[in-house]
């Protein structure tokens, strides 16, 4: 089987059975399937998708291009979250050490940002010390000690989809549901989960900027997780505006602080409790979801998910004095406000040009191998619905020595202002959940 002739076949819209996927897949590991190969496979399947047993097809064999850890020692329903990415996203932070304290365990892979959106690892790692590279071991033990592990892809995770993902980002063939579909959930299944809540963003913000194709990629990773004997719930939410306030690394770090502390921004609270919820059902903890926002809300606000938090940091090698003193945190070193060119109501945000300003000051990476500066990002002062006169501030950019002029007139120009109040658009849109999750 060549890989010139299953690249062709799927190019004249042909359907790959698993055998040639796995061979194509395993040949891109091996290195006697070029990068250029697999660059026009991802290509061809971009413009002419893949069929259901296509995409289990793949799925199957990037997850099996590594190892499936182990979790069988840890006891409990081992239960992680994911989201399809964001601006302003921190979620995971306050939500992994809540769901911890609540008795369920979390094991969980995260990403790094790319583009115009965030990644955990980069967060995680703008508190001094911590360190997202821990070998499996670690993992496992602290998995089974706290509850909790937050590492990023190791070598032995998901190897192919790790190698796919890079090409795929330098190829514009990120924004592709069987692709993006199978990514996720080789990582997912790799990490030794029973569950799994996922966070599908659809709006401005999102990779899926179109409902009906956020619902079409959460139903393929709901039935990609129950073909493999998984329970997955996805919550389609919004992303047409930041989540919070707060955008950049260390900025969604203290953020995160704050709704650790028993405050922070209605929105991230919100959607916190709500996937904390699911995953506390899942994890059999809570008896339905209304008894899973009650327990993940308690933990919030007696502290018990802030104090597992600093166990996981310390564990992690951080200086978990960041939660109790955010100057510890790194800062930028100048603040510049953006100014509202006139007056009126924000109707609309282009969320993924928030995210761009971020990045281009420093806070995300345009390829994979460049460095983040965890100081800088923005601090958003309007969502839509607000009223702003002109000249008052929509952001403030908290900058180091970047990008300053472009981020500023991303950030103005990202705000469309209009003359009448318009709705606040909802943040929860739809749930997806297979079989009896
Ligand atoms: N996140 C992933 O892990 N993979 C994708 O393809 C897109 C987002």
């Amino acid at each position: 089987m060549r890989a010139y002739d299953l690249i062709k076949h799927k190019r004249d819209g042909g359907a790959l059975t698993s055998e040639q996927v796995r061979a194509l897949v395993a040949g891109y590991v091996d290195g006697s399937v070029a990068d250029y190969q697999m660059a026009a496979f991802a290509m061809a399947v971009f413009f002419r998708g893949m069929s259901g047993d296509e995409v289990v097809g793949l799925t199957q064999a990037m997850l099996h291009s590594g190892i499936v850890v182990d979790l069988a020692d840890v006891p409990g329903v081992k239960v992680d979250k994911h989201s399809t990415g964001g601006v302003g996203d921190k979620i995971s932070l306050p939500l992994a050490p809540a769901v911890a304290a609540c008795g369920v365990p979390v094991p969980m892979v995260s990403g790094r940002g790319l583009g115009h959106t965030g990644g955990t690892l980069d967060k995680l790692e703008s508190i001094p010390g911590f360190k997202v590279d821990l070998p499996l071991t670690d993992y496992r033990r602290l998995v089974r000690d706290l509850g909790c592990c937050l590492i990023g892809q190791t070598k032995e995770i998901a190897p192919a989809d790790k190698k796919l993902y890079a090409l795929r980002d330098v190829t514009a063939t990120v924004d592709c549901i069987p692709l993006i579909a199978s990514s996720i959930m080789s990582k997912k299944l790799a990490e030794g989960i029973d569950a799994l809540v996922l966070d599908v963003k659809v709006g401005s913000g999102a990779f899926m900027k179109k409902r009906d194709d956020a619902a079409t990629l959460a139903r393929t990773m709901v039935e990609l997780g129950a073909g493999m004997g998984k329970q997955v719930v996805a919550r389609l939410t919004s992303m047409e505006q930041p989540l919070g306030a707060l955008v950049g690394n260390a900025l969604e770090v203290l953020e995160s602080i704050e709704v650790l502390s028993g405050g922070g921004p209605k929105d991230v609270v919100e959607l916190t409790v709500e996937l904390g919820a699911e995953m506390l059902v899942l994890g059999k903890v809570a008896r339905d979801v209304a008894d899973g926002r009650a327990r993940i809300s308690k933990s919030l606000q007696d502290g018990s998910a802030k104090e597992r938090f600093g166990r996981i940091i310390e564990a992690q090698g951080g200086d978990r004095r960041v939660l109790d003193d955010v100057r510890r945190l790194p800062t930028a070193p100048r603040t510049l406000p953006v100014p509202a060119p006139r007056a009126g109501y924000v109707t609309a945000v282009d969320t993924e040009a928030v995210g761009i300003a971020s990045m281009l000051l420093g806070g995300g990476r345009q390829r994979a191998s460049d460095a983040v500066d965890p100081r800088v990002g923005l601090a958003v002062h309007r969502r839509i619905g607000d009223r702003v006169e002109a000249g008052e501030p929509l952001v403030t950019l908290h900058v180091a020595d970047a990008g300053v002029d472009a981020a500023a007139a991303r950030a103005r120009d990202a705000f469309v202002i209009g003359d009448g109040p318009v709705p606040a658009p909802a943040l929860f849109l739809e749930r997806i959940a297979g079989g009896t999750a």
